[in-house]
């Protein structure tokens, strides 16, 4: 039986909206649960915000609200975005939750009780950006290394954690354990940082400072340092210490940070378990930062990122396909639109689509959408071994998921892609079927690329889920069996032949960076068109007409009508509509045709007959040229 899996993302704060590196690693962490489900474990992913401190006081007034309605404001905008990316975790947490509280609490009292919390007048520079005490040797030039501005001197009796007493233990922990903190840069970063005297960590702000906190359990002047409460979220989650989830999940955890929060994660954490006897966690997992045409992402310069305008523009999977593609994990990455679009059309819209549209529609064409046999002519009659390229496929795809080289496994998948473009260019197919002897040897290259795209769709359902779902639905997949395991994966030949494919479907369509839409409403002065009499509209009086793919099902004559043809269609439900066609075509032709109709027009009666929308025509001299599709697309398929 495979181990379950832990996987957290570090609780965001609640003083700013949620932007492109939260949802980084927030995705991240929900293409690694969805990779562990795929290998057949049992997973727990947990993320959640951080509610208490002075940030979050001085937000709230800048705001003019209370701390709790402004933390619930904010917190729920996280809560409300990640379902927006498809991401699904098991447990939010709020670090202002009472059970939260408690285990705190029941934490701090343990460590106290052990002797390893301390009391002790302490001065010193304190920056409230980051709400810590400075040591000289820390601070840059006089002032805080990350906000640049000059900490103030602050004399306080306060709580003290013995992080000293534990320095030895950690490096050494650390050294026998490669693995502990990853990639191997930070791993060297934390190690360089304890060369130097461990300081102990004020873990107390007295109360006439600030209120805003979890109490200290052994005395109610203080509040706890918000680091030392926001730390305890990973364990409390899962009901610390005697909760079923806890002993399940817990020896599995592996945690999700950037590089930012590398100290308290890679320092103070494992020191705070240690001393509270929970055992270490299994995994750190640094990521570095994205910055926005090369500059820092900053309220001040503008450039902050909205996830979910570009999840609306562009779409889910491509924004997550993107964000994994372009990032080396553990590296710092620049975001541009630019390199979005690129990647969207080029990966996604022709080396991914293409290869999925003209596979099912060479089925559609050759085998009537029917999954042929793939056991009728001998493999070796073409001596192109793509079973055992999806071997490999899968198993360089799993070593680099393993590792968090995101990056790596997508590009396995797509040299895979283009294989299976190269199987069809070198097998041709359409050459095949022009010979009737050919046949079954036609049969097999069509099952094996039909069998190479379940293996792409399978492993791409960590990063794209939707995708991934559409492409196993129309390879025939019921959606018992849409969540195919890396073993499933690895069985070449599972597909049933003489399954019916439903028609195949656009599964990204290509972007321009110019069109309003994909700037985000950035509308662009329109060309004036010499003949056009009609005023000009806005993009949103154009998005509210509802045009649709239509497949004709039936056609024939008005009665006493010399124009008007009746026409049954298939726009994903059966409607009738009439055309103003008869004299360009005859209805036996248009049988099965695509074309495209108003689908939101309001019903009229032509001729006694109620007509629910209307089939685009261009009138070209009198005659009349139906608006068809470039290839195949599923009935009801809506017009951008
Ligand atoms: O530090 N690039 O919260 P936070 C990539 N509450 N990732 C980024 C990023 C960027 N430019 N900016 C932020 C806190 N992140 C604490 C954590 S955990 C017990 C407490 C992501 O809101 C990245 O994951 O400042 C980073 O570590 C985290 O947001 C910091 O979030």
């Amino acid at each position: 039986m495979p181990q379950p899996f832990y996987v957290t993302t570090p609780i965001y704060y609640v003083n700013a909206r949620p932007h492109l590196g939260h949802a980084y690693t927030t995705i991240v962490a929900d293409v690694v649960n969805r990779f562990h489900c795929i290998c057949g474990q049992e997973t727990y992913f947990l993320t959640g915000t951080d509610e208490h401190g002075d940030k979050v006081v001085r937000a709230a007034k800048e705001e003019g609200m209370s701390p709790l309605a402004y933390v619930d404001q904010i917190s729920d905008l996280f809560r409300a975005l990640w379902p927006e990316l498809d991401i699904e975790y098991d447990y939010f947490i709020r670090t202002t939750e009472s059970a939260h509280v408690n285990i705190v609490k029941e934490v701090l009292q343990k460590i106290y009780d052990s002797g390893d919390i301390y009391f002790s007048e302490y001065e010193g520079a304190y920056c409230f950006g980051c709400e810590r005490f400075y040591t000289e040797r820390e601070l840059v030039g006089g002032r805080c290394p990350d906000h640049k501005t000059i900490p103030e001197v602050i004399k306080e009796s306060n709580y003290f954690f013995r992080m000293s007493r534990y320095q030895d233990w950690l490096v050494d922990h650390i050294n026998k354990n490669p693995d502990f903190i990853s990639p191997e840069r930070y791993r060297n970063e934390a190690l360089a940082f304890l060369r130097e005297p461990l300081d102990d960590l004020c873990i107390s702000r007295p109360k006439s400072r600030l209120q805003w906190g979890i109490t200290l359990p052994f005395d109610d002047q203080y509040v706890t340092y918000v680091w030392f409460d926001a730390l305890l979220n990973y364990v409390s989650a899962l009901a610390y210490p005697d909760g079923e989830r806890f002993k399940r999940f817990w020896p599995t955890v592996h945690h999700l940070v950037a590089k930012d929060i590398l100290k308290p994660h890679g320092i103070y954490w494992p020191i705070m378990l240690k001393a509270a006897g929970i055992p270490l966690y299994r995994g750190l997992h640094v990521h570095g930062y994205w910055n926005v045409d090369e500059s820092k992402m900053s309220k001040s310069l503008g450039n902050v990122v909205d996830p979910l305008e570009l999840k609306n523009v562009y779409g889910a999977d491509a924004f997550r396909y993107f964000v994994l593609r372009e990032m080396v994990f553990g590296l710092d990455s620049s975001f541009t639109e630019k390199a979005f679009v690129q990647r969207i059309n080029s990966d996604l819209a022709n080396d991914l689509g293409n290869l999925f549209s003209r596979s099912l529609t060479m089925v559609h064409k050759y085998f009537k959408g029917v999954v042929p046999r793939g056991d009728e002519a001998p493999e070796s009659s073409l001596d192109l071994d793509v079973k055992s390229d999806a071997l490999k496929t899968i198993q360089g795809y799993e070593k680099a998921m393993e590792d968090f080289a995101f990056h790596k496994a997508l590009m396995a998948i797509w040299e895979f892609i283009n294989r299976i473009n190269k199987y069809i260019d070198v097998t041709a197919p359409w050459e095949l079927a022009k010979k009737k002897s050919q046949h079954k040897l036609l049969g097999l290259v069509l099952y094996n690329v039909l069998e190479g795209l379940r293996v792409i769709a399978g492993l791409l359902y960590p990063v794209m889920p939707r995708a991934s779902q559409v492409m196993q639905k129309h390879l025939g997949m019921t959606s018992a069996d849409i969540c195919q395991t890396l073993e499933d994966l690895s069985v070449w030949g599972n597909m049933q032949a003489g399954t019916k494919l439903p028609k195949t479907v656009t599964l990204f369509p290509r972007v321009e960076l110019d069109k309003p839409e994909a700037k985000g409403g950035e509308i662009a002065p329109a060309k004036e068109l010499s003949d056009s009499s009609k005023p000009e509209i806005s993009v949103q009086t154009f998005q509210q007409i509802d045009l649709r793919v239509a497949t004709v099902l039936h056609a024939e004559p008005v009665p006493r009508s010399r124009n008007l043809l009746k026409l049954k269609v298939d726009v994903g439900e059966e409607r009738t509509v009439v055309a103003g066609i008869a004299k360009s075509y005859h209805p036996e032709d248009l049988i099965g045709k695509q074309v495209v109709i108003v689908a939101n027009l309001k019903p009229v009666k032509l001729m006694g007959i109620l007509s629910q929308g209307m089939v685009l025509t261009a009138a070209d001299k009198g005659a009349c040229r139906l608006v068809t599709l470039d290839g195949p697309s599923e009935p009801g398929t809506p017009l951008m």
